[in-house]
């Protein structure tokens, strides 16, 4: 039987250069959809997965991320003297015990194989979940706890993956693809930005994984993969022999919030989810016509 995975890591110490100039001194992770950053709602769903250790692999010297899921007692304390109860209330869900948080450091952005290689101290022995935090994904429940079940049906290594439309494969991760059944696609093989023309299949990874501990191993080779950066994808591909793969169609609304229509697209769709922002934001919009 599969273990269960209690860990998740989220590589938050990339450049988001695609965002610029918002991420000059401010992680991409750290901007928000509606009224919690992009981090807040990655950590929300593995929460509601039943993880319990989160591990955060930042850029030297950016405290924000971790700062963001701390105590703060000052702020707390104004928010009582005044009775602004549904505000303290709001602060303090987004705090985790320390007991839960770990932080890593990449010292370079060498590419989000390397993000994951540097957690690997805190990850250990055990399986693993990795959230692509600017890969936000709209359903109820959550794409996390999607996996997590078909996980204990199947366990290896578990991706989430939709179809895109052939010619734009070649920006993402793609499944060669064995046999379906339901949700789950069995891969025999895996590969990073192909071309189109190349590209073994149109199911392509998006940014949650199900991880084994093996793949630390191939990691720790560091070697370079497409745009010269150091693959995730290259790691899984090489514990296909010792590890099954399986790629898994969640269901509900990708945002890529890493660019600028994804990341105003997802502050659209969530804020027309919300009862209590709907109304005032439709006639907003529409005043824009
Ligand atoms: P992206 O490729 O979307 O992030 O990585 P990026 O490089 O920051 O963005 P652009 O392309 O320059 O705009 C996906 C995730 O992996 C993390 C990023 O922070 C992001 O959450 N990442 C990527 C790292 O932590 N380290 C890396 O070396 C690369």
């Amino acid at each position: 039987m599969a273990r269960t995975v209690r860990k998740v890591v989220f590589p938050v110490a990339g450049l988001g250069t695609r965002v610029l100039p918002a991420t000059k001194a401010m992680p991409k992770e750290m901007l928000p959809v509606v009224d919690r950053p992009l981090i807040q709602h990655a950590v929300d769903e593995a929460r509601e997965a039943g993880i319990t250790t989160f591990i955060f692999v930042v850029a030297p010297r950016r405290t924000i991320i971790l700062d963001h899921f701390s105590v703060a007692p000052v702020l707390e304390r104004v928010l009582k003297a005044r009775r602004q109860a549904e505000e303290l209330r709001v602060v303090r869900e987004t705090t985790l015990p320390k007991s839960r948080i770990r932080r890593a450091v990449q010292s370079k952005p060498l590419g989000l194989g390397h993000a994951v290689w540097c957690a690997r101290n805190h990850v250990g022995n055990d399986p693993f979940a990795v959230i692509l935090v600017d890969d936000l994904i709209q359903s109820t429940p959550g794409c996390l706890s999607g996996m997590m079940e078909a996980y204990r049906e199947v366990g290896g290594n578990l991706i989430a993956v939709e179809d895109v439309p052939r010619a734009l494969v070649s920006r993402y991760g793609v499944l060669d693809v064995e046999s379906e059944k339901g949700r789950l696609a069995k891969a025999r093989g895996i590969v990073e930005k192909p071309k189109p023309e190349e590209a073994p299949s149109t199911l392509t990874v998006v940014g949650r994984y199900i991880l084994q501990p093996q793949i630390f191993k191939h990691l720790a080779r560091g070697q370079r993969g497409a745009g010269g950066e150091i693959q995730l994808t290259d790691g899984i591909a090489a514990t296909l022999g010792e590890v099954p793969l399986h790629g898994y169609r969640f269901a509900g609304r990708r945002f890529d919030c890493g660019n600028k229509i994804g990341l105003i697209a997802a502050n659209v769709a969530y804020g027309l989810a919300r009862d209590d922002l709907r109304e005032g934001l439709r006639a907003a919009i529409g005043a824009l016509e």
